[in-house]
C-alpha cells in the first residue's frame, strides 16, 4: 500500500504509542482520524479529525467507524491494562477488559470491512502473547485472543484487506505510573534495548506497506518474547 494520500483511524491515537503512530502516519502523508476517550486536547492538537468514543460501549464502536468516515487504514491501538490476578478477575472486570481490547477491535474491523473491500488493519498486541503471565490475567487473555483474531480476519478478509499486528515489549510504564523502577520490573531484554513508541510506529508502517504480508505479528520487544515466562 502506498501511504501517501490515504486516510487512517488510530484508536487511542492521541497519546503515548498511539500518538507516535499518528505522527508517523501523518509524516508519510496520511490523513489521520484520531480517536480518543479522555485525551481530547491532545487529539485535537494532532489532527483536524478527532473523534470521541468509549470503546467499552458496543454502540460507540459502531458509531466510531461511521464518524470516522471513509478510511483505508484501521489501527487498533486503544487498550485497557489492569493488573488483575485470578482472584480479582470477576466477570465484570474480565468483560470490561475484553470489550476494549478484543471485542472493540473485532467490531471495528467488521464495520471497516463492511465499508470497503480494500485496505489494511494493524492490531497492537503484547509480547506476553508468548508467555503465561498470571499477574494480568484478563489483559493477557484479551491480547492472546486478539492475536487469533488477527489471523482469522487476515484469512477472512483476503485478498482485499490485510490484517497484521505489532507486539510491543516494555515501552512505557502504565499511564499514571511514575516509571520508577520500570526497567527492573520489565525484566530481561536479550538485546538490552528498550524499544520506543517510534519503533512501534515504524513496525506498523512497515506492515501497512508490505503488500505481501497478512496475518503476521512483528515483536518489537528487544527479544523478550523468546524468553516466554523467563523474563
Ligand atoms: N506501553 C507499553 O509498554 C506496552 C507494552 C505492550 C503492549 N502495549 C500495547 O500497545 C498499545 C498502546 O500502548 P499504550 O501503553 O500507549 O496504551 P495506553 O496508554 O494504555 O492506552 C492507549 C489509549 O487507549 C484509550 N482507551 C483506554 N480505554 C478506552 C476506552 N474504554 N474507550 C476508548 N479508548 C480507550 C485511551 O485513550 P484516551 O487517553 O483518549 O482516554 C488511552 O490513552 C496497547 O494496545 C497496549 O496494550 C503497550
Amino acid at each position: 500500500m502506498i501511504l501517501e494520500g490515504k486516510r487512517a483511524l488510530v484508536t487511542g491515537g492521541a497519546v503515548r504509542i498511539g500518538k507516535a503512530i499518528t505522527q508517523a502516519l501523518q509524516a508519510a502523508g496520511v490523513e489521520v482520524v484520531v480517536h480518543y476517550r479522555h485525551s481530547r486536547g491532545e487529539a485535537e492538537a494532532l489532527s483536524d479529525y478527532a473523534v470521541c468514543a468509549d470503546l467499552s460501549s458496543p454502540d460507540d464502536c459502531a458509531d466510531l467507524i461511521r464518524m470516522a468516515g471513509s478510511i483505508d487504514i484501521l489501527i487498533n491501538n486503544a487498550s485497557l491494562f489492569t493488573k488483575d490476578r485470578l482472584a480479582g478477575s470477576t466477570p465484570e472486570r474480565v468483560r470490561r477488559e475484553f470489550q476494549v481490547n478484543l471485542f472493540a477491535p473485532l467490531e471495528l474491523t467488521r464495520r471497516f470491512a463492511d465499508q470497503t473491500n480494500r485496505g489494511a488493519v494493524v492490531n497492537l498486541l503484547d509480547r506476553r502473547i508468548r508467555a503465561n503471565d498470571p499477574s494480568c490475567l484478563p489483559y493477557a487473555i484479551s491480547k492472546k485472543g486478539l492475536e487469533e483474531l488477527t489471523k482469522l480476519t487476515a484469512l477472512e478478509l483476503a485478498p482485499g484487506i490485510r490484517v497484521n499486528a505489532v507486539a510491543p515489549g516494555p515501552i512505557l510504564p502504565p499511564p499514571g505510573d511514575s516509571g520508577d523502577g520500570f526497567a527492573e520490573m520489565a525484566g530481561k531484554v536479550p538485546l538490552n534495548l528498550f524499544p520506543t513508541p517510534e519503533n512501534i510506529a515504524e513496525a506498523a508502517l512497515f506492515l501497512l506497506q508490505a503488500d505481501y504480508c497478512t496475518g503476521q505479528v512483528i515483536f518489537v520487544d528487544g527479544g523478550q518474547h523468546l524468553l516466554g515466562n523467563g523474563v
